[in-house]
């Protein structure tokens, strides 16, 4: 049997053995007395009885052997700012802001909103509030006050962090209005907001709520605040993500789990060491933010690039040439972001010196061959794809270079990774499928490992009902991911089984983009459906049946709707989130029984035949979608 092979057996036959042996890799101020409580199934409890924390890990523990190498490398082409943190310096950040939150009143347990930007201050904010085990919740910036309000209430902050703006591609964001705003349309509005002025837009202060970072951080200069020794499962922070229905879910996850997982990827998957340095190109606001822009890297003691910028901006180049001036080892990006540099010159591939440069890892969405092919020949460095969600915190499937050198294949991200106890169900029979090249459903048997969600935020039931399936004597956990295996036990993911779709390597829920739009008093039905594109991999088109259709005839008066829809959109949600095109049906096409067809519409719009419409009721909408596309 192959090195791999075995390891990979051993992390589901010998479970607590495997991750007992993993758990060397942190630091812990108690160690656990049980490797896993699964007694109340599908909830798992790692590392039962150990006391660590996540900043410590993160930080302190480097502080004796290198405490003046780089820790956190931070760039913005927006701003033109570009500073180096040694983790000294990183460390005496973290614990000023690990103070200014205690003067703010937080507390372990309370929950810290972070709205920010991709700055310095966000992953200061980030590490202080696991150093003080406070929860932190990290909102998009792309997100609007609507989206925004909603994660408030369910958070409950009682501080908000947040900055006056970003930039993109050399446009002033505003951050402050929109958060005002969600704040006043907030049922649990947070007793302090924290700003940090950049300096970039004015902004509005509302006495004895804002607070200014700057003023309160020389207050705190020679702050030592010590790490607080936190219960294995104390929550370290949830990060909403969508689902089927509009309310976003709020994917909690413990401390010591999640720690031990991160040490764990570094080794067996990335192979990051100490010295070298990771470029992900993610934004804190997503997992591959928490997992691999702040956390791993660090805990792995290497210095991490967090960057601010488009890829394309000053020029198309701008990534290589930082590879070439930091030295980066590692990168991860999306695949998106690969199809945009697909339209620059090829030649600013190969303009930079890029040998320290070890591999590109990408996730998000599927990873399609010509792009793959595209970005490998063009920088010659290993392309490695690999598939996870927000739920489970680190890869599911890839391949684990640190255990055993393992081949790619382009379109497969890989193969499970260990603790992933990786099956495809049969959706109708829910029975397990073991032969190649049968599709199914990708789902995980519990326990799940390490770093995965604990439950969602304050529910339970939800948790429970949303991703997990009872079968006797085992629990299943749905990835919502169509999937096949080949003969060699490679994956390829075909797409999601539910409403979420993934632009530009974005998850977003159609659901939320539907309650928007009805919310236009123009609108008296609609449905939100993915279609494939060539860049983003998926856009959300939205269908609307107007209330009042007289005068949409007129393709002014249809142009000019659909702005007002996408405005309304951008204003909830954020440009995100908005559809790239509104078309306007005198109904929805629906089943006799009223269900919304929406893989037939979904076939029309990319051009494909829509199968069996044997029960649809009218099939006149499916041809005005044509028309209009026509
Ligand atoms: O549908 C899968 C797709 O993105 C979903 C998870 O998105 P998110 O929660 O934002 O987490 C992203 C973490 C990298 C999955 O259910 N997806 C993610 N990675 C891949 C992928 N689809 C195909 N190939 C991938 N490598």
């Amino acid at each position: 049997m192959d090195a791999y092979a075995s390891f990979y057996q051993r992390s589901i036959h010998d479970r607590d053995g495997f991750w007992r042996e993993q758990a060397q890799l942190i630091d812990w101020h108690v160690p656990p007395t049980q490797v896993c409580d699964y007694s109340k199934p599908p909830f798992a409890r790692w590392f039962v009885g150990g006391q660590t924390n996540l900043c410590h890990n993160a930080v302190d523990r480097h502080l004796n052997d290198r405490a003046d190498q780089p820790a956190l490398i931070y760039v913005s082409t927006e701003t033109g700012h570009e500073i180096t943190y040694s983790f000294a310096q990183l460390s005496d950040e973290v614990q000023r802001m690990a103070a200014i939150l205690q003067s703010l009143g937080v507390k372990q347990g309370d929950r810290v909103l972070i709205y920010m930007p991709m700055v310095a201050e966000a992953a200061f904010a980030m590490l202080a509030c696991v150093r003080i085990g406070a929860i932190h919740s990290v909102v998009f910036g792309g997100f609007a006050s609507h989206a925004l309000a909603s994660r408030i209430d369910d958070a409950s902050p009682v501080l908000v962090i947040s900055a006056d703006a970003g930039s993109r591609g050399g446009k002033v964001v505003p951050y402050k209005p929109l958060l005002d705003e969600a704040i006043s349309l907030s049922k649990l509005p947070p007793q302090s907001v924290l700003m940090v002025d950049r300096g970039l837009t004015p902004f509005h202060r509302v006495d004895g709520r804002d607070h200014d970072y700057a003023a309160l951080r020389q207050q705190h200069l020679n702050a030592r605040v010590p790490c607080v020794w936190l219960a294995s499962e104390h929550p370290s922070y949830t990060l909403y993500t969508s689902g089927t229905t509009g309310k976003p879910k709020g994917v909690q996850r413990d401390t010591a789990g999640y720690t031990v997982a991160l040490a764990a990827s570094m080794q067996h998957i990335f192979v990051g060491k100490p010295g070298e340095v990771y470029f992900s190109t993610s934004d804190i606001g997503w997992v591959v933010g928490h997992s691999y822009i702040i956390y791993g890297p660090l805990i792995a003691g290497m210095a991490t690039l967090m960057y601010e910028g488009l890829p394309t901006r000053p020029h198309g180049g701008v990534w290589w040439e930082l590879v070439e001036k930091y030295r980066v080892t590692h990168m991860f990006s999306a695949p998106t972001a690969v199809r945009v540099l697909k339209k620059q010159d090829p030649a600013l591939l190969s303009k930079y010196d890029i040998s320290s440069l070890k591999a590109l890892y990408l996730a998000g969405e599927p990873l399609d061959e010509p792009t793959a092919q595209w970005i490998a020949d063009g920088l010659g460095k290993p392309i490695i794809d690999n598939y996870w969600q927000t739920e489970t915190g680190w890869p599911i499937l890839t391949v684990a270079n640190g255990v055993q050198p393992m081949p790619s294949k382009f379109g497969s991200p890989g193969v499970p990774m260990y603790g992933f106890h990786v099956k495809l169900l049969n959706d109708h029979t829910g029975e397990e499928l073991t032969g190649a090249n049968e599709k199914g459903v990708v789902v995980v048997e519990g326990p799940l490992p390490p770093g995965c969600l604990q439950t969602l935020w304050g529910d339970d039931e939800r948790f429970v009902k949303t991703y997990w399936q009872s079968v006797p004597g085992r629990w299943v956990y749905s990835t919502f991911d169509w999937g096949v295996r080949d003969a060699d036990g490679y994956f390829y993911i075909l797409g999601r089984t539910d409403d979420v779709i993934n632009v530009a390597g974005h998850r977003l829920g159609t659901r939320e983009i539907e309650e928007s739009i009805s919310s236009h008093p123009n609108v008296a039905e609609v449905a939100v459906v993915g279609v494939a594109d060539q860049l983003k991999g998926q856009v959300a088109m939205a269908f609307v049946v107007a209330k009042d259709s007289s005068g949409l005839a007129d393709a002014g008066a249809r142009l000019k709707l659909e702005g007002e829809i996408m405005k309304l959109v951008d204003s909830q949600l954020g440009a995100v989130a908005r559809p790239a095109r509104v078309l306007f049906l005198s109904l929805l096409p629906k089943t006799r029984s009223g269900k919304l067809l929406r893989r037939a519409i979904q076939a029309v719009c990319e051009r494909r035949d829509p199968g069996d419409l044997t029960t649809i009721d009218d099939p006149t909408p499916l041809q005005q979608i044509k028309d209009q596309l026509a």
